[in-house]
């Protein structure tokens, strides 16, 4: 496999955009075309497209394909039937801050841009364009990164991750798997165990189906298998992804991030996040106040079309959870690797918003 052997999930096409359908792997490979914003943003909420950095991209092209719809030539009128556009993308998921960022990066650079409505609308393809472009380089310089705060021993490591924070998540190559590529491609890595994730299942699906994709070496395990794993001495470090990351350095990821977390620290397992700046959220000061998504319950008691639990019986499906700083060794960013402790004063002044 070459060396840029991962996929691309958010590209810009002639005069659309194509998303990898992420509902349909590892089984069918197929392109959704998106041509208007109402159908970026049902893609969003579908989890067609999904991944914090991801939907920040797709979200940033739902800005432009809302702009391009508008037939007004009037600038004030342009510009308020704009924030509609934005008010209905930011509707689609609450807890990754990345979709925020974006909406707000574009809206703000029409805001800031003088000229025609058709130019600012030309601008804003180009501001979409360059944040797509942007999330790619960071996400490899995340892996870079990563490289060098991984464990010195054993050479060949052993990496759990959760959930799926690879190319699929991202522009491409991935933040908590682009250090798992970074760590392949440099000989470092024995092999990834990637939690299957319930209930959307991202790890066995998404995951493996990347690693498989590019050779890497992956064993998929049922989520109530890591602490086994660990107790055995299977795992030499964890690295994960953020939706969302606090100024404390408190950090929402997939369900289940927070009790990998726990698991690692009884094991004296170093534990990693691999995100970029525009994951942290320096507006909240600590994890209480990151919006927790929950989906529909039908997540849990069913896979496939297959009902699993008793009519009756009642649900809970948080999609997220928050990790508290101090399980966390470091944060992995285009910066660099941080303590949490540190992320404010060294990062907020870089923060692009
Ligand atoms: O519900 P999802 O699939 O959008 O959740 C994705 C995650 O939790 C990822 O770990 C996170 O977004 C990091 S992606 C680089």
């Amino acid at each position: 496999m070459s060396q840029e052997s991962h996929v691309y999930p958010v590209i810009w096409y002639d005069d659309h955009v194509r998303l990898i359908d992420q509902t349909r792997l590892p089984n069918e490979f197929d392109w959704v075309e998106i041509r208007r914003y109402e159908d970026m943003a049902m893609a969003i909420e579908t989890m067609i497209v999904r991944g914090a950095p991801a939907i920040g991209v797709s979200a940033a092209y739902g800005v432009y394909l809302g702009a391009r719809e508008i037939l007004t030539r009037d600038r004030t009128v342009f510009l308020a039937q704009l924030e509609k556009v934005a008010e209905r993308l930011r509707a689609t998921r609450p807890t990754a801050v990345n979709l925020f960022w974006a909406i707000d990066r574009m809206t703000k650079v029409a805001h800031q841009t003088l000229g025609s409505v058709d130019y600012l609308k030309q601008v804003l393809l180009e501001t979409a364009q360059t944040i797509n472009a942007d999330d790619i380089r960071t996400c490899q310089q995340i892996g870079d990164h990563g490289l060098t705060v991984l464990p010195p021993d054993p050479e060949k490591l052993r990496i759990l991750t959760h959930c799926n924070a690879g190319a699929l998540a991202t522009a491409g190559y991935g933040t908590a798997l682009g250090v798992v590529r970074s760590a392949w491609r440099a000989g470092r890595l024995e092999r990834v165990f990637a939690d299957e994730t319930r209930p959307r299942l991202q790890g066995a699906k998404l995951t493996a189906w990347e690693c498989v994709q590019e050779g890497i070496p992956v064993t998929v395990i049922t989520d109530n298998m890591a602490a086994h794993c660990m107790k055995l001495g299977m795992i030499d470090v964890v690295v994960v992804g953020a939706d969302r990351i606090a100024a404390n350095g408190d950090t929402a990821n997939k369900i289940g991030t927070y009790s990998v977390a726990l698991v690692a620290k009884a094991h004296n397992i170093p534990f990693f996040v691999a995100a970029p700046l525009s994951t942290i959220d320096f507006a909240i000061a600590d994890g209480s106040h990151i919006p927790i998504e929950e989906r529909n319950s039908s997540e849990v008691y069913q896979v496939s079309e297959t009902r699993l639990c008793p009519k009756g019986a009642e649900f809970y499906n948080p999609a997220f959870d928050v990790t508290p700083a101090e399980l966390i060794t470091g944060i992995i960013t285009e910066y660099g690797a941080i303590a949490p402790a540190d992320l404010k004063h060294k990062l907020q002044d870089k923060h692009v918003s």
